[in-house]
């Protein structure tokens, strides 16, 4: 006979804010894998999942269908973020598992990195300063260091969803002329333009900045065809997915001056190991996958995300679930909203 008292089991696979702790610690049998080090892998979770309830998961789990058949209690899987790639939400729709992410919080966050890094690339503030801390600083040339204004330009936008309507947003401020390309026209937003190709948003933007989601539609996306379709003097900026861009492509585009630079604040692998490529080119600028990490932001997603896993393993609906209309009638949840 089950326990009818006994607290819910929830997995969280990373370390997290003191207060999503001390919530989740309150109201569930919680374990916080809070080792500074690797969350756990593959097997590792595999087997920390077997008697769990709730599933707290970041990008780096792999939540498949092995570890969903492990964990025969399960009933909800939240993601730390938007983008929920590596979770199997088909194979958790099929075991009536529900699947939960942090939609909306981290959209200005995201879209404040992706604007950030479509400056740096435009006025240099990657690679300039090395001329100053290398002593190369010479005399005021007129000629020198010049870089590639920002107001007026074109900004491409791939994905208007939440993050890319609020990158739209601050090109606004400057001046910028706005495309954008969607798998459905917007509401015209921030004078944004829709264009019905992605040929003619490359072929037309000083900038391109990826918002899209990774699905087996959109990996591969950016490859050697549509970096020929780029301006030569144009500018990448990946804040999705890795994989939506075919690096390799990339590299060959950078080296070679088919397009002019590249900010990726994702890349594949993660970690990019430190002697990749990439990492030789001047005109490639990458970040560690940050581009939610704000303190304010990062906590919202905690928080989030306690209540998507709590909500979930006492047999309601989490507030942000994914597939709800997908298992509604067929969850291990008792339907309780
Ligand atoms: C997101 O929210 O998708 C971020 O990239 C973190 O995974």
């Amino acid at each position: 006979m089950p326990d009818r008292n006994a607290k819910a089991k929830i997995l969280v696979t990373r370390r997290t804010f003191p207060e999503a702790a001390e919530r989740l610690r309150e109201a569930s049998d919680a374990t916080i894998w809070d080792d500074e080090g690797d969350s756990p892998d593959h097997a590792a979770l595999v087997d920390a999942a077997r008697d769990i309830d709730g599933l707290y998961a970041h990008i780096t789990n792999q939540v498949d269908a092995e570890v969903m058949d492990a964990a025969r209690n399960l009933k909800v899987i939240t993601e730390f973020g938007v983008g929920y790639d590596n979770i199997d939400t088909a194979a958790a729709t099929e075991r009536g598992i529900a699947v939960a992410n942090t939609p909306g919080i981290l959209s200005e966050s995201t879209a404040d990195e992706a604007f950030a890094l479509l400056m740096a690339l435009a006025r240099r503030v990657h690679d300039l300063p090395q001329i100053v801390t290398s002593g190369q600083w010479g005399d005021f040339d007129p000629l020198a260091y010049l870089a590639t204004d920002i107001h007026h330009k074109t900004l491409g936008i791939v994905g208007m969803g939440n993050i890319g309507s609020e990158v739209a947003r601050r090109a606004q401020g400057f001046d910028m002329h706005v495309l954008y390309h969607n798998r459905n026209r917007r509401e015209e937003e921030f004078g944004a333009e829709y264009v019905a190709s992605l040929h003619e948003l490359l072929e037309r933007s000083d900038f391109v900045s990826l918002h899209n989601p990774l699905t087996p539609e959109t990996e591969g996306l950016m490859g050697a065809e549509q970096f020929k379709q780029m301006k030569p003097t144009a500018f990448l900026i990946n804040t999705t997915r890795g994989p939506v861009v075919d690096q390799e492509a990339l590299y060959d585009a950078l080296k070679s001056g088919e397009i002019a630079g590249a900010a990726l604040d994702v890349v594949v692998p993660e970690p990019l190991p430190a002697d990749h490529p990439l990492l030789t080119l001047d005109n490639c600028l990458v970040m560690p996958h940050v581009a939610s990490a704000t303190n304010d932001t990062r906590l919202k997603m905690a928080m989030m995300c306690v209540d998507n896993v709590l909500a979930g393993v006492a047999g309601k609906w989490p507030p942000f679930c994914v597939n709800r209309s997908a298992i509604e009638g067929r969850s291990r949840l008792e339907g309780k909203a």
